[in-house]
């Protein structure tokens, strides 16, 4: 099986302590082959976890600034996040679209700052912002940004509902139909140790984007 992405994304969670445990637990538990972690806590806990990267987990960010460094308050830029040896960012999670009101046209900002940085972008869409966001975004930028598939239904903390894999699939072809058939997709929303193997065994699923079941290393590493 070819290697699968595995992003563990925080949210606004853990302190200092909660994180070190957790990378101590991780260590002890990692041991599956084929996944490639990245770990997206919140950036003040960043600095606590970041030896985590000679494990060969890589770091990421759940935002980052539409602009580079400069008179900005508040953001952070990418030209400060590659210095501190971040290597993927989340962009347009549902989260940020829905509570800050990120519009797919800001996401493409983002995108292009990212990628001005060296840092990998993780472009979250639901059904309805395939279109939309791929039209944000240059024809460059569609075949270099990692494209994450989060139905909000599916979102643990949303609802949590699945949909049959099958209408997954769909969704997951109509984003290669869009942005590009070598496109990286990764599927979020609700995988747990129980599901995971319907998700990332998946030839046509390339990892996953997951929230609620990252918390726990012992959960985490079971992916
Ligand atoms: P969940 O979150 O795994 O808790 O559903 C996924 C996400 O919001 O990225």
């Amino acid at each position: 099986m070819k290697t699968k992405l595995v992003v563990a994304n925080w949210k606004s969670n853990k302190t200092i302590s909660e994180a070190t445990a957790w990378v101590q637990a991780f260590r002890q538990l990692a041991k599956k082959e084929n996944r490639q972690y990245v770990v997206c806590p919140p950036l003040p806990l960043l600095p606590f976890i970041l030896d985590l990267k000679q494990d060969g987990v890589a770091m990421g960010v759940q935002d980052l600034s539409p602009f580079g460094a400069g008179a900005y308050t508040g953001e952070v830029s990418g030209y400060s996040l590659q210095d501190l040896g971040i290597s993927h960012a989340i962009l347009g999670h549902s989260e940020r679209r829905k509570y800050f009101q990120e519009s797919s046209v800001l996401v493409a900002q983002k995108v292009t700052q990212a990628l001005d940085f060296g840092i990998q972008p993780i472009v979250c869409v639901d059904r309805e912002q395939i279109e939309e966001q791929a039209a944000a975004l240059s024809a460059d930028e569609k075949k270099k940004v990692i494209i994450a598939y989060e139905p909000v239904h599916a979102i643990s903390t949303f609802g949590g509902k699945e949909d049959p894999i099958e209408v997954t699939l769909a969704v997951i072809e109509k984003i290669r139909d869009t942005f590009g058939k070598e496109s990286v997709i990764l599927y979020g929303g609700s995988v747990n140790p129980e599901n995971s193997i319907v998700y990332l065994e998946h030839e046509a699923i390339d990892g996953a984007l997951v929230g609620g079941a990252s918390l726990i290393a012992e959960q985490f590493t079971q992916l």
